[in-house]
């Protein structure tokens, strides 16, 4: 059932060329630059006269929701707020029948997300559930919405339902833009060609497995772990600091790589590995000076660059080269070496991979 794989994590993390191609499918007509999505087509015109949208989600469904926020916004040019889903519904929230609610949830049953779109559906917000279970609690109080079709995710810790979540927001907002006049028509065209080409792309950054695997031996016994990225890449430190420590039980904390000035820095030492999130895009340049700052204090650096990297590679302890893509897409590939960093590193410390301690894939309790 683990199909040759160790656990079923590892499993789940090779999955995702074949997940993301089956969230795009059937949604994405690159030669005409068309996005087609079933679940909210009769929903559009909402889409296209709203004010603001607000995104209502737990643990890694929160961190592709932030992840959205960037796409939605950029693209679509729409106000979006990212909210905990346990936070929001505890706060007497304001929200009117102008307001979108999308509602991410792998399992479609977490107790947190549900309450946030009964309260929100109450005050009368329309709900959008991003969801990979079918037919689960979620998807059936939403009016509309988008499955991940990730397949059935057996680890605990989320891997290819994060990026089939972050593969579906991003079909939203290019719908959105595109029904909104919010990009034009050849812009949609090039977006959408290299969409396409993110499974092939993912497969390539899978290739970085063993490298990873060295990597891991050499930070398996550290306590601490700072992962640091901006813009979008901000979201998948997040993500990367959440899956290493919920399978390995190493503190790790995710920060916008230029808060570290205003605090972590304290932390930095010869013995803190810090991963950076340096792919070639718009803030390359900045998060090329923080490598720096944490360099001159001697910390360990793993920067996850883009193919052909120069400079970084100059500074980082190590590197891990991944394809590069447009800056919209660069989450769903820069996620796979951190998701198998954690997991190395777990199975390098014999921990419980697909069944940490404390967890429960979904979590039905308040
Ligand atoms: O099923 P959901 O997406 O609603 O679950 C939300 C979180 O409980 C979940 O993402 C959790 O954080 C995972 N263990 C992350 O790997």
């Amino acid at each position: 059932e683990k199909g040759g794989y160790d656990h079923f994590m590892l499993k789940e993390i090779y999955e995702q060329p074949r997940s993301i191609r089956d969230c795009l499918r059937g949604r994405i007509y690159p030669k005409t630059g068309k996005v087609q999505l079933g679940g909210i087509k009769e929903y559009t015109e909402k889409l296209k006269n709203i004010d603001r949208i607000i995104i209502v989600a737990c643990g890694t469904s929160w961190h592709a929701g932030l992840v959205g926020e960037y796409l939605i916004e950029e693209y679509a040019r729409i106000p979006v707020e990212v909210e905990y889903a346990s936070e929001f519904r505890y706060r007497n929230p304001i929200i009117t029948e102008k307001d979108l609610v999308i509602a991410i949830s792998q399992s479609g049953e977490t107790a947190d997300t549900m309450a946030a779109i009964e309260l929100a559906k109450e005050k009368g917000a329309t709900i959008f559930g991003v969801c990979n279970v079918v037919g689960a609690s979620i998807p059936r109080a939403s009016h509309a919405g988008v499955y991940t079709h990730a397949g059935p995710e057996i680890g605990v810790a989320s891997t290819k339902a994060f990026t089939a979540q972050v593969t579906a927001l991003t079909l939203i907002a290019f719908y959105a833009a595109q029904q909104r006049g919010a990009i034009t028509q050849s812009k949609l065209i090039e977006y959408l060609t290299e969409l396409n080409e993110i499974p092939e792309l993912v497969e390539r950054a899978l290739e970085c497995n063993e490298q990873v695997k060295s990597i891991a031996e050499k930070f398996k016994d550290s306590n601490n772990c700072l992962f640091l990225g901006r813009g979008s890449s901000f979201p998948v430190a997040l993500e990367g600091a959440l899956k290493l420590k919920e399978i390995s039980y190493i503190h790790a904390e995710g920060y916008p790589a230029a808060e570290m000035k205003h605090g972590p820095i304290a932390l930095i030492d010869e013995e803190m590995p810090v991963v950076f999130i340096a792919t070639k895009n718009s803030s390359y340049e900045k998060v090329v000076s923080n490598i720096q700052e944490v360099k001159a204090r001697k910390g360990k650096v793993i920067a996850i660059v883009s193919e052909g990297d120069i400079d970084v590679k100059e500074m980082a302890d190590y590197v891990i080269e991944i394809p590069q893509t447009n800056e919209a897409f660069v989450p769903l590939i820069a996620t796979i070496p951190l998701q198998l960093l954690a997991y190395h590193i777990a199975v390098m410390r014999n921990c419980n991979v697909d069944q940490p301690r404390n967890l429960a894939k979904s979590v039905t309790v308040e």
